[in-house]
């Protein structure tokens, strides 16, 4: 039986114009060269090659090209925005003071608390039960020494949108730096650098069916956004990220970026209707559920939960039809469940039973009609098993 893969917030299948663009530097002949290696064509040849997908990223972002450093992931390019900007101002005494938000990637997170260890104090702005954040809040969390507001612009969980253009006008008068994570936003709504008012932007490629272990930091380059680079050896990436330009990757980010710009348009609404899709079906299906995150919403992401049922049950009666995550596929090792659910005040049913539905460019109709006839047989088989199933209301 085919898998229907729901899972795109986790990773995406590679684009094959994508995978063609990338086969020639992974070859032999001609595009194995060192990017640094300026003194013959091989080395120039790739070259070119990166400077291409660095306009590339840019112009995704309507953004100058001097200002992508290309790195191995979001979670580097966001360790890099956070802990080099941190150190960088903490040895100038020139602020030490971070804000971010409960329902941050574990990434942001992460490098937010090791900031912390290193000196660095932080402010972890709550939200609502939609998900959303409060401007006054984080007007009133603002300090003399904040030096960088890290925020996401949709969320990996629930497809929650922060409003970025109000925060960043909220930062305008103040020396602070916006670092917005992207990752879950590109192919799916606009990311223009200057509409957003960010400082620093985190991306990667296989969030938007590119390669994995590619992405970028783009960083403000004129004035140049200063940051203490994590690793220290060769001048690559500005010096910013050192190392051997991974070039084949790089292109493959290039061309996914090239890839989602072209197809914006389109896949917003397309996905968008897909979601509505499985959410009226399921909810014309008479299944009880609980949606999880208000609005506004990223198109690709509907988490909901199905109270009366057990998570992991409801996983064991779709899993061989159905590729979906519980939780999120990135916090799903977390005993106490999804830390973004419990930000917004999900009780403990809700986080037993919520699951993340995310769609991509491979997603379809037919797909969606599977998944609610599969879930609707799943939750229903449940419900008359269990003990809270006659208490549990349906509708029709
Ligand atoms: C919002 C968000 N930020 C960061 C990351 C980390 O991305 P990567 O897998 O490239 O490290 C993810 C991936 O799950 C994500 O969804």
């Amino acid at each position: 039986m085919r898998l229907i893969y729901m899972d795109h917030a986790a990773t995406t299948p590679l684009d094959p114009v994508v995978r063609e663009g990338m086969l020639p530097w992974l070859g032999s002949d001609s595009g194995f060269g060192n990017p640094a290696s300026a003194t013959h064509g091989y080395g120039r040849a790739a070259s070119a090659a990166v400077d291409h997908a660095r306009q590339q990223v840019a112009s995704l972002l309507q953004a100058p090209a001097e200002g992508v450093v290309f790195t191995g992931s979001a979670t580097e390019a966001i360790n890099l925005a956070i802990l080099g900007r941190l150190r960088f101002v903490m040895q100038r005494n020139r602020g030490r003071h971070i804000i971010t938000c409960a329902t941050e990637h574990s990434a942001v997170l992460g490098a937010c608390e090791q900031a912390q260890r290193e000196g660095a104090e932080l402010t972890v702005l709550p939200v609502d039960g939609a998900g959303r954040l409060s401007l006054s809040a984080l007007r009133s969390a603002l300090r003399d020494d904040t030096a960088l507001v890290s925020l996401m612009l949709v969320n990996n969980e629930t497809g929650v949108v922060h409003d970025i253009p109000a925060v960043a006008a909220a930062l305008r008068d103040h020396p602070a730096r916006l670092h917005v994570d992207v990752t879950q936003a590109i192919g799916k709504l606009p990311v223009d650098v200057s509409a957003l008012g960010a400082d620093l932007l985190s991306l990667s490629a296989h969030k938007f069916h590119g390669p994995k272990g590619i992405g970028a930091l783009w960083r403000c380059p004129r004035p140049r956004l200063r940051l203490q680079p994590l690793q220290f050896g060769g001048g690559q990436e500005w010096g910013e990220r050192p190392g051997t330009q991974a070039v084949h990757q790089i292109v493959g980010l290039g061309l996914a970026c090239e890839q989602a710009a072209r197809h914006l348009g389109s896949e917003g609404p397309r996905l968008q209707a897909l979601r509505d899709r499985l959410e009226q079906g399921l909810w014309e299906a008479g299944i009880p559920l609980q949606r999880n995150g208000g609005v506004p919403r990223a198109p690709h992401i509907s988490n909901l939960s199905f109270p009366g049922v057990h998570g992991e049950a409801l996983l064991a009666e779709v899993s061989s039809t159905l590729a979906i995550a519980a939780g999120s596929a990135c916090t799903s090792r977390s005993a106490r469940g999804s830390h973004v659910l419990r930000a917004m005040g999900v009780g403990d049913a809700g986080l037993l039973s919520a699951f993340r539905f995310s769609f991509g460019r491979d997603s379809n109709a037919d797909d969606i009609d599977e998944a609610v006839a599969v879930l609707s047989r799943g939750v229903r088989r449940l419900l008359s098993f269990s003990p809270l199933g006659d208490e549990v209301e349906t509708h029709d």
